[in-house]
């Protein structure tokens, strides 16, 4: 029963160093009990909006407000829902008190002064009261800030203004629509009545004996009030209607809060002989009601509930007091002032006993419900700090790898561009050393190739230039087709070794789903080299020499005593002389001669002198020759046979000159054609082999290079994404010391904040109420 004890126990454990607990003066116009009430109201609703605060501040919080993205994975859905339900939850919580009330309730049978005793209590006449039946409906007083009084019946928002209390009656009276169980409100200037300032609502009710609708009575008005006052008449006895009523109360409710008045006290004063008797007679009836009855109270504490009064004078004496007159004056009754009292001492305790009942119905319940949602909350922001914790300690793992992997990649990147590097070089120098070998060969073999031509062929120079043309496509070809099969598989078979070995080397830097594409990356094929001889370009100066040349002509004589290239000059320096020779004497008037003229003489004279040493040294080793034998020998073969050998000669002569003539076909012709271009073309093609060679390298270069190249790529493509995921890591561990420390601060500060108010609110209720119930029992 001990509200606060119980409370407190339930909030913080046993209590060990309770502080000393002291009476509070509870006299009416200093400190009201009811104040109580109205501080505890106060306080446990500061509580419930810093409780909302707090769990809003934490929904957003987990709603990911600040930390969208990081809050995803760290509450779950139902912890979201949960602590939305708890702050929707105390928004209700927190409605619900701000209207909350103390109620007291009046019942007692028609004409008992109940509505005289709300009035005597409200120290005016504020509801209609007379004899007979008076009070048609409920009626309920509460005060308003306003300084005008009004009623609200029930259903409609409409302020009726009354101005005194006939007007309402008469209003009450002539609303049809009002029946016994209805209620209508009557707000009351709160400047008017320091009871009704204190959230404190009284209801009237029409007399118990009018009505059989009870229960519904109970349902409509009873369930709420934290006391109820039975109006008895003390100038008859209690009412079997009224115990009925008060029966169903108690069905209802648990240990309802009741005092009976026994009103009409003043009438004891006409028999004060009998006075003593009638009130221990009330007093057993009463006493035993409570106790026996209804089991509301102890037999110790229920005489604190019944209390013997006359309220039409207490209303009087006051109304007179308010208007400035002595408040005995008039006819009062003997003992006056005892039954003022009595009724003083009755509102005391009402006050003491509604405010400690209003604040235990009111918001015990509230204030435990507050508690188990803070705790809720606080576990729910344990989790959430715990489940941070792991995932900034797995980021910071992973993050650690993420680095190290990083750092090895980009370590074993540098030593592969280096070895590969070198590889390509050496690869590259092998080829060229290759293709220059093979093309080396391929040139000694030439005459094979041209031999292999076959074509139609005619001296004439339209043929004679398709039928070349043809042949340097047939020799590009051929040696094209020579070289390729000689160095392209090689080359190759190099190549795609190398290429093997970057793949492999390289694997183990991407991660594994790279791994099996980087295949893709290297196309399979055989790299086809290109050798580009462009014999046609190169070939194009070629110019077949295919006259008909005596072997015994004198040029050929020439050339075979001088040697070719002697052979030549000379054959050119008769042809110019014939030819310098021919201009001078046609024109000797011509004027000086050109200034070129000396100059070609000049080397003409020159090549003379070279000729002479040339023929010279020919002849002289000709001397030192066989031919000078056969020539001396010949001249003995002169002597000896004379003329018959000079005409056996000349025919011989003749005879071979006609054979050689004849023999001098299209055939031949294609033949020295065949034989001077291999000539041509050897020493041409021996001008390009190293060209050729370092092209073919130079491909191939290209070609590994490329590939390497694509290798790297994708190598620094994994480096980039390593280095994105490494950022992204540390903004989730920044994300989650964010999460960590916030979910620590909404579950620590906050929350000892909200439990140390609702400590001093239970607090300052324990030093009100305990002493009371102390002193009580
Ligand atoms: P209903 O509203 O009709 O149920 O009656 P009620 O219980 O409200 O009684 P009400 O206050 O209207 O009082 C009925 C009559 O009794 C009035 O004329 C009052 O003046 C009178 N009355 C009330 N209290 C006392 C009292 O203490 N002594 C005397 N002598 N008369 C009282
Ligand atoms: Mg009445």
């Amino acid at each position: 029963m001990h509200f606060s004890g119980r409370l407190l126990a339930l909030f913080f454990g046993t209590m060990s160093a309770a502080p000393q607990l002291r009476r509070t003066d509870s006299s009416r116009g200093e400190f009201s009990p009811l104040k109580h009430f109205v501080v505890a109201k106060k306080k446990i609703s500061d509580v419930f909006e810093q409780l909302l605060n707090y769990v809003k501040e934490t929904s957003e919080f987990v709603e990911g407000g600040r930390f969208p993205e990081s809050l995803e994975n760290v509450a779950t859905p139902d912890q979201k829902s949960e602590i939305q339900a708890y702050a929707d939850k105390l928004a209700v919580i927190k409605e619900v008190l701000a209207r909350r009330q103390m109620k007291v309730a009046f019942f007692g049978r028609t004409s008992n002064g109940k509505s005289t005793v709300i009035n005597a209590m409200l120290r005016d006449r504020v509801l209609p009261s007379g004899i007979g039946h008076t009070t048609n409906c409920f009626l309920s007083v509460e005060g308003t800030d306003d300084d005008r009084s009004y009623l609200k019946t029930e259903g409609s928002d409409e302020e009726k203004s009354i101005k005194t209390v006939n007007q309402m009656a008469h209003a009450l009276h002539m609303d049809e629509s009002l029946d016994a169980g209805c209620l209508v409100r009557v707000f009351w200037p709160k400047t008017k009545c320091a009871l009704l300032r204190d959230d404190l609502v009284l209801v009237d009710s029409p007399g118990t004996d009018v009505t059989t609708q009870l229960d519904s009575w109970i349902d409509k008005f009873c369930l709420d009030a934290d006391v109820f006052v039975l109006v008895a008449n003390s100038e008859s006895t209690l009412m079997n209607t009224e115990k009925h009523f008060f029966h169903k109360v108690n069905e209802r409710l648990s240990k309802p809060n009741i005092f009976i008045l026994n009103n009409r006290w003043d009438a004891s004063a006409n028999e004060p002989e009998y006075m003593e008797d009638v009130r221990k007679q009330h007093t057993d009836r009463c006493v035993n009601f409570l106790v026996e009855e209804l089991k509301v109270v102890d037999r110790e504490q229920a005489p604190n509930h019944i209390f013997f009064i006359s309220a039409k004078e207490v209303l009087n004496s006051r109304m007179q007091r308010a208007q400035g007159m002595p408040e005995t004056g008039g006819a009062l009754a003997e003992g006056f002032q005892e039954r003022l009292k009595e009724f003083q001492s009755f509102e005391r305790r009402f006050e003491e006993c509604i405010s400690q009942s209003a604040v235990k119905t009111k918001f015990e319940q509230h204030t435990i419900r507050a508690k188990q949602i803070t705790e809720k909350v606080k576990s729910i922001m344990d989790d959430i700090h715990i489940e941070a914790a792991e995932k900034r300690v797995a980021a910071l793992e992973a993050r650690e790898n993420q680095t190290d992997r990083l750092e090895f990649v980009k370590n074993q990147l540098n030593l592969l561009i280096t070895e590969i590097k070198k590889k390509i070089k050496a690869i590259s120098e092998d080829v060229e050393s290759k293709v220059s070998i093979a093309m080396g060969e391929e040139i000694c073999r030439l005459h094979v190739i041209v031999d292999e031509f076959h074509a139609d062929f005619h001296p004439s120079p339209q043929v004679l230039k398709l039928y070349k043309s043809d042949l340097l496509s047939h020799v590009e070809e051929g040696m094209g087709k020579n070289l390729a099969f000689r160095c392209t598989n090689a080359v190759n078979a190099s190549v795609q070794s190398t290429q093997k070995y970057m793949i492999e080397s390289m694997q183990p830097l991407l991660p594994a789903a790279a791994q099996s594409q980087i295949c893709m990356l290297v196309p399979n094929r055989t790299l086809d080299l290109s050798y580009d001889l462009n014999c046609s370009t190169l070939c194009s100066d070629f110019q077949e020499d295919i006259e008909f040349r005596f072997s015994l002509g004198w040029q050929a004589l020439v050339h075979r005593f001088l040697g070719s290239v002697n052979a030549q000059r000379a054959l050119k320096l008769v042809d110019q002389t014939s030819r310098s020779a021919l201009p001078v004497a046609q024109t000797p008037s011509s004027g000086p001669p050109s200034i070129a003229a000396p100059a070609n003489n000049e080397a003409a004279l020159m090549s003379q002198e070279e000729l002479m040493i040339a023929l010279a040294n020919n002849v002289a080793s000709l001397t030192s020759r066989t031919s000078m034998t056969v020539i001396i020998a010949g001249g003995v073969v002169w002597k000896t046979v004379g003329w018959r050998l000079i005409a056996l000669s000349a025919s011989l002569y003749g005879v071979l000159y006609l054979y050689e003539r004849l023999t001098w076909t299209t055939k031949a012709k294609e033949r020295a054609l065949k034989r001077q271009f291999v000539d041509y073309a050897t020493e041409k093609l021996q001008l390009i082999v190293s060209f050729t060679s370092a092209n073919c390298s130079h491909q191939v270069q290209q070609e590994m290079a490329t590939t390497f190249a694509r290798l790297c790529q994708q190598v620094d493509q994994t480096q980039k994404e390593l280095e994105a995921d490494i950022r992204q890591l540390t903004d989730k561990i920044d994300q989650m010391e964010k999460v960590q420390s916030r979910s620590k601060s909404l579950r620590s500060v906050q929350l000892l904040k909200s439990l140390k108010d609702l400590y001093n609110l239970f607090w300052e209720f324990s030093q009100y109420f305990m002493p009371w119930i102390i002193s009580e029992s």
